[in-house]
């Protein structure tokens, strides 16, 4: 390498523990987080950074050609070797350092968890930065609870000031000459009992100065089950922006040529998906019960209009906006009003997605659903509207999993309340500021089709509502 030439930077993707505090069939980083395997998250995000030239993966023996399959199927040219790991975390980061015997020392060496998969790309472009300074940095958040040094008794030998403390994450980076240093004389020392590659170098090259970058609170690593809950939770409160922020933010360019069908797209927030597609280049039909006589709860109607629809190229999204809100006591519905709701809200969603499914499976398209937040409690006098939702929720995941191998994305999507002509029919006039506009939803259902998770149920929050950072 001349004086010219920038080092280059090879991601370390470690996988190569069995996860036992996790337990389950297969190791942690194996595990289905929103419809892809941790490890597919992880690897992602290193994939899609500019960044970030080259990937080593390390994994158990018997995971090699799993994680070459993944590679494969998931278009990683990055990956350059996929390793076998260690009894321990030394000796897996250590098999790392020695697939990268031939490498140049300047080289920046990434190492991150596999089971960290919401790591976003400003931390990995932090740590770069940092090593053209710096031999070593650590990523790493402050710590809202006060950390305490127990005794072997259990009892507070110490306690440090808060203000000083950090929480460790990952990536670690280094300067592969500073690395490959550590891990020699640590072995030569006969010692490799660290939690973490910058405690190799800290213990063995007391000199080098470790800098710091600040991580995120979401950058959660999946230790136990209930972590795995809570990564769900955070993609699907934004997770998108997180896992594929290689794109441009708020950019819906990929829709230019796409064409989507949406049900109930006549008024409300099907209608802002339609305004919002048309206006990015997209070619939008939309059915409705008033404009073109298509009943959701039809299913020979949806099907006709579908082949109709097919006929004139391939679908790539299919939307499905229809519903029925009727907010008012269980016995005072009539029947058919009772009819009408599951009709629509349930029996609607069945019959899109069975009608749907030949068409997507072609294009390898993406369906959506709308669900509401009620489905994860039934409320009072919504029985029967909240119970269709949530079955459109459990019915959003089940399908996820059946047509993933046929490429076949299915998400829902969970708004706040929106300002609709079907919720003012219900609700009448409600303060202003305090419900979404459909063009913010018709945004992230849109941002919704053009990504590649599925299973997704995507909370859509108004702006004054926090957000995960
Ligand atoms: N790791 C590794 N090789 C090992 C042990 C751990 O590559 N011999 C990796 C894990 O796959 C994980 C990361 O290091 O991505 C963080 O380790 P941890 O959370 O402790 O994972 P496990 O060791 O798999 O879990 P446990 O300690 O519960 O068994
Ligand atoms: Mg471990």
């Amino acid at each position: 390498m001349d004086m010219t030439t920038p080092p280059r930077t090879v991601a370390v993707v470690l996988a190569g523990g069995s996860g036992e505090r996790f337990g389950g069939n297969v190791p942690k980083q194996f595990t289905k987080l929103a419809g892809k395997l941790v490890i597919e998250h992880t690897v992602e995000i290193f994939q899609n950074h500019a960044q970030v030239d080259e990937i080593i993966v390390v994994a158990r023996a018997a995971d090699v050609d799993t994680v070459w399959n993944l590679a494969r199927r998931g278009g990683w040219h990055k990956v350059s070797k996929v390793v076998c790991g260690g009894a321990d975390r030394f000796g897996s980061t250590h098999s790392a350092v020695q697939a990268l015997a031939s490498a140049h020392g300047a080289t920046r060496v990434l190492l991150h968890d596999a089971v960290r998969p919401l790591l976003t790309a400003p931390v990995i472009a932090a740590c770069v930065e940092m090593l053209q300074t710096f031999e070593a940095v650590d990523v790493v958040i402050p710590s809202s609870d006060t950390l305490v040094v127990v005794n072997d008794n259990g009892c507070i030998a110490s306690i440090p000031s808060r203000a000083s403390m950090r929480r460790g994450q990952t990536p670690q980076g280094f300067r592969l000459a500073t690395l490959r240093d550590a891990y020699a004389r640590a072995l030569k020392a006969g010692k490799r009992n660290f939690t973490c590659d910058c405690g190799v170098v800290r213990a063995m090259l007391p000199q080098v100065e470790v800098a710091t970058v600040e991580g995120s609170e979401t950058n959660i690593k999946i230790t136990n089950q209930l972590d795995l809950f809570l990564a769900e939770k955070l993609i699907q409160c934004g997770g998108i922006q997180f896992a594929e922020a290689s794109d441009e933010p708020g950019s819906l360019h990929g829709l230019k040529g796409k064409r989507i069908a949406i049900f109930g797209g006549n008024s409300g927030i099907g209608r802002a998906i339609h305004d919002l597609a048309l206006l990015n280049g997209a070619s939008v039909h939309v059915a409705s019960r008033s404009s073109n006589g298509v009943d959701v709860g039809d299913l020979a109607g949806v099907q006709a209009w579908l082949h109709q629809l097919a006929a004139d190229g391939p679908l790539d999204a299919v939307i499905n906006t229809a519903a029925i809100l009727i907010k008012k006591p269980f016995e005072s519905m009539d029947a058919e009003e009772l009819t009408r709701i599951v009709s629509t809200n349930y029996a609607g969603a069945v019959n899109v997605a069975f009608a749907a499914r030949q068409h997507l499976a072609g294009s390898r398209g993406a369906l959506l659903n709308f669900t509401s937040s009620s489905y994860t409690r039934g409320r009072a006098f919504y029985a029967v509207y909240s119970s269709t939702k949530s079955a459109v929720v459990n019915l959003t995941q089940a399908l996820a999993e059946e047509w993933q191998d046929e490429g076949v994305r299915v998400n829902c999507i969970n708004p706040e309340r929106t300002r609709t002509p079907m919720r003012t029919e219900a609700f009448g006039t409600e303060p202003a500021g305090t419900l979404l506009e459909p063009a913010t939803v018709a945004f992230s259902a849109l941002t919704t089709v053009l990504s590649t998770h599925t299973g997704l149920i995507v909370d859509v929050r108004s702006p004054r509502a926090p957000m995960p950072a």
